[in-house]
């Protein structure tokens, strides 16, 4: 059995100690936190020992989950997988390419597993889009929450917009050709609210907002193709086609069929975990790969810069002088 380690238990290393607990295809030995309330709380709740230092991890474990903020995530996953521990680090990738790229390096010269948390994949309203996607043309996605202090040291690009960059990235199969992006820091020092205009290589535009300065919670895309128009609700797990059915006459209007489909409320992080697992212990490749991540986190930062770009030109004097 494999043996289990979570580095970082706060909000959402908690959740990774309790999928692991729950799957049971692994022992989860320990729990390691800087905070060493975290830690032993976390560690007590599942029967683990409490760590207070990564380091302590080596030769203790096969696998970890590193759930620590971004600017940790390069050197804590290195230096697992320098050991040959298979890594699941939670997104995104790292604050650099070139991280990414020394990261992706080290994972394939040890052969580890090396997996991101890009846990949207695993929806199953994601899954089925694949069965009805044909070739998009324009993809609008809005993913907008509430305020929390967590992840506001990273823009909101970097926090919630990557999920979707990821998804749409893995629609649409061109290359990006230009990116367009305008972002607010609105209660936190990054910016709060973007907007990200991708133009791809084949002709197909995607939209993508991202807020966490909301009152609402809302994950939906919608996906217009030649021959229908696609909405998916991530939060809801629900996938509605509506397509045009050839036929009618002349001067009538085009007739639509809609198909729906709801799915089972699925614990997305769940499944992301029992993949993991499923890939440590088949060598198979997981659903989402390090150089996925790493296209995000690409796309991810052009935009950034073009917020910041944004920003400069909204600075004290420019702004004074516009009064
Ligand atoms: N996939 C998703 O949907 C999703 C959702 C939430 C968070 N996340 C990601 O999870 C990560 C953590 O986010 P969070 O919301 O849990 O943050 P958090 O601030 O609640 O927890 C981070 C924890 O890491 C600990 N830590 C920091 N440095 C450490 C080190 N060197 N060794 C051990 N522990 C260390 C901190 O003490 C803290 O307890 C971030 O990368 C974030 O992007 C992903």
């Amino acid at each position: 059995m494999q043996k289990i380690g979570v580095v970082g238990a706060g909000y959402f290393g908690k959740l990774h100690a309790a999928k692991y607990a729950e799957i049971g295809r692994g022992r989860l030995v320990a729990v390691c936190d800087i905070d060493r309330e975290r830690a032993m709380g976390c560690a007590a709740a599942h029967g683990a020992t409490p760590v207070f230092d990564y380091h302590d991890l080596f030769g203790k474990v096969d696998a970890v989950s590193i759930v620590v903020p971004t600017n940790a995530h390069f050197d804590i996953a290195r230096e697992f997988l320098r050991q040959g521990i298979h890594v699941l680090l939670e997104k995104p990738i790292s604050s650099t390419l070139a991280e990414a790229d020394e990261l992706i390096r080290i994972a394939k010269d040890k052969r580890v597993v090396f997996q991101v948390g890009h846990l949207e994949r695993y929806n199953p309203a994601v899954h089925s889009l694949t069965k009805v996607l044909r070739r998009p043309r324009f993809i609008e996605c809005q993913r907008i929450s509430p305020f929390k202090l967590r992840g506001t040291d990273i823009n909101v690009v970097l926090d919630l917009m990557i999920h979707d960059i990821d998804l749409v990235l893995n629609i649409v199969k061109s290359p990006v050709a230009q990116i367009d992006a305008i972002g607010v820091p609105v209660l936190s020092e990054a910016e709060d609210i973007a907007n990200a205009r991708i133009r791809f290589a084949d002709g197909c535009v995607a939209t993508i907002t991202a807020s966490r300065v909301s009152w609402k919670t809302e994950r939906t895309m919608r996906i217009f193709q030649p021959d229908a128009y696609i909405v998916l609700d991530l939060h809801a797990s629900k996938l509605a086609v509506m397509r045009r059915v050839i036929g009618g006459g002349e001067g009538t209007l085009p007739e639509l069929k809609q198909e729906e489909q709801l799915f089972q409320p699925v614990d997305n992080l769940k499944r992301e975990i029992e993949s993991f697992m499923a890939c440590i212990a088949s060598g198979d490749e997981p659903l989402v790969t390090a150089t996925d991540a790493r296209r995000a986190l690409d796309a991810a930062l052009q935009i950034s810069q073009q917020l910041q770009a944004w920003r400069d030109t909204l600075s004290e004097p420019a702004v004074a002088a516009a009064r």
